[in-house]
């Protein structure tokens, strides 16, 4: 009897030396590692976000100001968040992925729009080549709407999880004011503008490699929700596309990267970037992210802040719902071209 096609990626990657044909990309889409550059401090802001309420204010502000316009991401460090909380983060998502398969199961779903889900690659509904990626996608705010969806096992997840979505979302609110006055805007500008919040976060796996020069663990893109914070293991994999190169943001611990989703690039009228970035895997090592995807009420109104648009600086979008955009997101699946493009205002 011939062995049923595995649904998930963690158990088939350990038994195989090479790459399922699924997995390998067209020549002329695959990672190149060779030519990635290397640098990690300069090319990505580190910001210190030590007395943000206090004298450093204004430095910080102009620190997020030219971050976001000039990079789209940044990294922020003494940002609040309990290095206990972190660690525990990371440990439940790596023990939630060595769980036996037939226990990961029981959460395994192929629909996006489930609020709880287990799954592999990015959209296995829709897309031709899988992604070298298994991952767990959990909504986690308002927190008490969705904890009890979430995994029992392992046993504490569902209490370290909610302490760290909690903290993550305190990091997120900070960083919204931070950016809104960054933009000149009053500070509860981009708060006010979502409706209700929406957080959700995923627990990204990626197996190690066979040949890892042949797949990614995420093709390039850009996230379609508002603001992304992302915190990873001590493995690289992340790079973001400046200047039409690939640089490797190599990770720092108890340090997190934020970067400006599509939604934000709306909110600021093309002021801040979504910048295109992916995972790439490697041969030796397993590696854990877990970003927290902040976005907009499904029926939230999205359109250029009205104080960012004038004689120089038109409107570069039409007004939609979020609902429309992500819909439109998920079904098109992880293109080059950020979706964005299909929101432009008419310039007839
Ligand atoms: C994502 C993402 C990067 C990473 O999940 O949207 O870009 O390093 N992840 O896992
Ligand atoms: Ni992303």
């Amino acid at each position: 009897m011939a062995t049923p096609a595995k649904l998930l990626l963690t158990d088939l990657a350990s038994s195989v030396s090479h790459v399922p044909s699924n997995y390998i990309r067209p020549i002329y889409d695959r990672p190149n590692l060779s030519d990635v550059v290397q640098i990690s401090d300069a090319s990505i802001p580190l910001i210190d976000l030590q007395g943000l309420h206090g004298p450093r204010h204004s430095h910080i502000i102009k620190q997020t100001a030219q971050a976001c316009q000039h990079h789209g991401f940044f990294q922020v460090k003494n940002h609040g968040i309990p290095e206990q909380v972190i660690n525990n983060m990371l440990r439940i998502a790596r023990e939630f992925f060595r769980l036996p398969e037939s226990e990961r199961l029981k959460n395994y779903s192929d629909d996006p729009s489930k609020t709880m889900r287990l799954s592999t690659s990015f959209n296995v509904k829709t897309e031709k080549v899988a992604n070298w990626r298994d991952f767990l996608r959990l909504h986690c705010f308002p927190l008490e709407d969705y904890v009890h969806q979430w995994p029992t096992n392992p046993p504490s997840l569902r209490e370290e999880v909610s302490k760290y979505s909690t903290e993550a979302r305190g990091l997120v609110l900070r960083l919204l004011e931070l950016i809104s006055e960054s933009l000149g805007l009053q500070r509860d500008y981009i708060d006010k503008a979502l409706g209700k919040h929406g957080q959700h976060m995923a627990l990204n796996y990626y197996p190690p490699c066979p040949q890892p020069e042949l797949t990614y663990g995420l093709p390039g893109h850009t996230d379609p929700n508002l603001i992304t914070v992302l915190l990873q293991d001590d493995v690289p994999g992340l790079q973001v596309l400046r200047n039409g190169k690939w640089i490797a943001v190599n990770p720092i611990p108890n340090t997190f990267i934020v970067n400006i989703g599509d939604q934000m690039q709306v909110l600021s009228n093309d002021r801040y970037k979504s910048v295109l970035h992916r995972a790439v895997v490697n041969c030796n090592q397993e590696r854990i992210s877990i970003p927290t995807f902040y976005c907009p009420s499904p029926d939230a109104i999205i359109g250029p802040a009205l104080d960012l648009i004038d004689y120089d600086h038109p409107t570069v979008y039409r007004n939609y719902t979020y609902a429309e955009y992500y819909e439109k997101f998920w079904n098109r699946g992880l293109a080059r071209e950020c979706c964005l493009d299909m929101f432009k205002a008419s310039t007839t």
